[in-house]
């Protein structure tokens, strides 16, 4: 076995605690979070498909009774995170955020089955995941898209992923700051600071957080009365894609998926409302303000991932991306160089994420073969210098943010072994 296939494996096992795994061990993120959690479950389905499962049936013990999957689970309450459970007073059967993030669960468990042999015992568990993706799903359709447009909304930045992101810049704006607000970041003491989003930042996601935690998290109510309020082309474009392959998954055990059906169709449709032929890009629409949002994010182009049936727009995407930052070492950049708002540092507005080029990799491989390779063949030369860090400067590989990080361990395995 090569060395760094053995020290992904001991990564993602020494973050490994109850059932879960942490995104790091170095205290910035001592909880369980979601989308972390599904690329974790593709790394260990690797080499432990028993842990994948497990990962996943946590994830999912979370979920609250009106479906919706936390984007954080505390499940060890004694830790300096900022907001820890008390800050969101909230949760189902385990302390959580009130909020959710990218619905990728889908995507992965079936890339988990699509390559692996599952015992009896197994298929049982798996049933009773697939059941609740599928709740989780109808209550982004239910909840998150109340006029039934086929684009689900996110209401924090924070439920991106991509939390500091420019396109978030705008809408952001907007949001009035909370008098006399009081909190203590604790990430900015444990990463440095230019690595991170900015206070201001910080205001501004608190305040939109207290907003929704002063209306109790109702799910229509905070719809109508959040802070924040995008459609997100990157996101929608996962949860299109999550939802095809849930669509598949669930006819293998006979479960009913009419509602996530229809849905898809009137997503294939409307999506490309987010298409400016013109330009031959995709913008995001800030759902409060009622704003276009042009920006040059990698996350844009997740849209390959959810494979729309139009070549015409995947090959004009295509010739973008090989654009996007041709001039630097490595790719992707979060956001375009040439853009005003990017900086090489700064989290989510300029540095390499290695779960960016993931989707984009996979989006590739059925529409330029060659240069999904060349990604892929990029990638791991990347971590291979770099080690598994949490991100990477596009201009010479230097390695931010946290260090032993679960989902650059995940996907390095996937990138290493997958056979296709
Ligand atoms: C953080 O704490 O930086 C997380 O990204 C929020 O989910």
């Amino acid at each position: 076995m090569s060395n760094l296939i053995n020290k992904a494996q001991k990564t993602l096992l020494g973050n490994r605690r109850k059932g879960y795994t942490l995104p790091t061990n170095n205290k910035l993120y001592p909880a369980q979070w979601n989308w972390d959690s599904a690329f974790i479950a593709l790394g260990y389905s690797y080499f432990n498909l028993n842990y994948a499962i497990k990962e996943i049936t946590t994830l999912l013990d979370g979920q609250w009774k009106d479906g919706m999957v936390p984007h954080i689970l505390f499940h060890n309450p004694n830790t300096n995170y900022y907001p820890n459970y008390t800050a969101w007073n909230c949760g189902n059967k385990i302390r959580s955020s009130g909020i959710t993030q990218p619905p990728i669960l889908a995507t992965i468990l079936k890339l988990i089955l699509d390559k692996n042999k599952i015992s009896n015992k197994q298929i049982k568990e798996i049933k009773k995941i697939v059941k609740k993706i599928i709740r989780f799903h109808e209550w982004f359709i239910k909840f998150r898209d109340p006029k039934k447009t086929g684009l689900v909304s996110i209401l924090h930045p924070w439920e991106s992923g991509y939390d500091n992101s420019p396109i978030w810049d705008k809408p952001m704006e907007k949001v009035t700051i909370e008098k006399n607000l009081k909190y203590k970041r604790a990430d900015n003491k444990l990463i440095k600071p230019d690595q991170r989003p900015l206070n201001i930042d910080y205001d501004r996601y608190v305040s939109i957080k207290n907003n929704l935690r002063k209306n109790k998290y109702n799910p229509k109510e905070i719809f109508k009365s959040s802070l924040f309020n995008v459609v997100d082309v990157g996101f929608n474009s996962l949860f299109l894609k999550a939802n095809k392959d849930l669509i598949q998954i669930s006819n293998k055990f006979n479960l009913e998926t009419s509602k996530i059906s229809d849905y898809v169709k009137v997503t294939e449709k409307n999506i490309l409302k987010l298409y400016d032929k013109k330009k031959g890009i995709f913008f995001s629409k800030d759902i409060r303000n009622n704003k276009k949002i042009y920006i040059p994010s990698i996350t844009n182009y997740f849209i390959l991932f959810a494979d729309l049936n139009n070549n015409l727009i995947n090959n004009k995407l295509i010739k973008n991306l090989k654009n996007h930052n041709k001039n630097d070492k490595y790719f992707f950049s979060t956001i375009k160089p040439s853009h005003n708002s990017f900086e090489e540092n700064r989290y989510w507005r300029g540095p390499v994420w290695i779960n960016c080029n993931w989707f984009i990799y996979q989006g590739l491989k059925n529409k330029d073969l060659k240069f999904s390779n060349y990604v892929k063949k990029k990638t791991i030369k990347l971590l291979e210098k770099s080690k598994f860090y949490e991100y990477f400067s596009c201009k010479n590989g230097q390695p931010m943010g946290a260090k032993n990080f679960s989902w650059s361990a995940s996907l390095y395995l996937d990138f290493k072994i997958s056979p296709n």
